[in-house]
């Protein structure tokens, strides 16, 4: 996750090993890795032996958005006014699954979680099936 994101969650999430990247050098929290570039990112990724999964913000969305080989999307069916906008998905992915989820008594609004998969991905399993 990018440091805004971070700092906007105000603590480590539990269950979770989070890689936060800043330019900030000096920048550390216990309890997370830091990172300051792409590279170091993905080398501190690997040294995990874990997949990744980045969860922004939008930009560091829009960084990783030309590597990721999915992404998994959540869609809040409701009126809100934002300040930060992203393109997550474009012809380079194909929708895979989707499910809609109805509004049930603790959310204020249905949820639908789609699944999309980079085409070159796809093809390539299509291929060795
Ligand atoms: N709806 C969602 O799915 C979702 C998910 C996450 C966050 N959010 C929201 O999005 C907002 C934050 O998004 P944002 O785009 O403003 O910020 P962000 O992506 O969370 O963080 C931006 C910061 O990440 C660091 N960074 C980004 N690219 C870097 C690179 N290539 N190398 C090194 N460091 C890099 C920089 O940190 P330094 O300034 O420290 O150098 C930069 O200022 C928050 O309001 C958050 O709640 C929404």
């Amino acid at each position: 996750m990018g440091r805004k994101t971070f700092d906007s969650i105000g603590r480590v999430l539990p269950g979770r090993t989070t890689i936060v990247i800043t330019r900030d050098k000096t920048w550390g929290q216990p309890g997370v890795y830091s990172a300051n570039s792409i590279t170091e990112t993905l080398q501190k990724l690997q040294s995990t032996g874990r997949k990744g999964f980045v969860v922004g913000g939008s930009s560091v969305y829009e960084v990783f958005r030309t590597i990721v080989t999915e992404v998994w999307l959540t869609k809040v069916w409701s009126q809100a006014i934002g300040d930060t906008r992203i393109a997550l998905v474009s012809d380079d992915f194909a929708l895979v699954e989707c499910m809609r989820i109805s509004k049930a008594k603790e959310d204020s609004a249905p949820t639908e979680l789609q699944r999309w998969v980079r085409q070159i991905i796809l093809h390539k399993s299509t291929n060795t099936h």
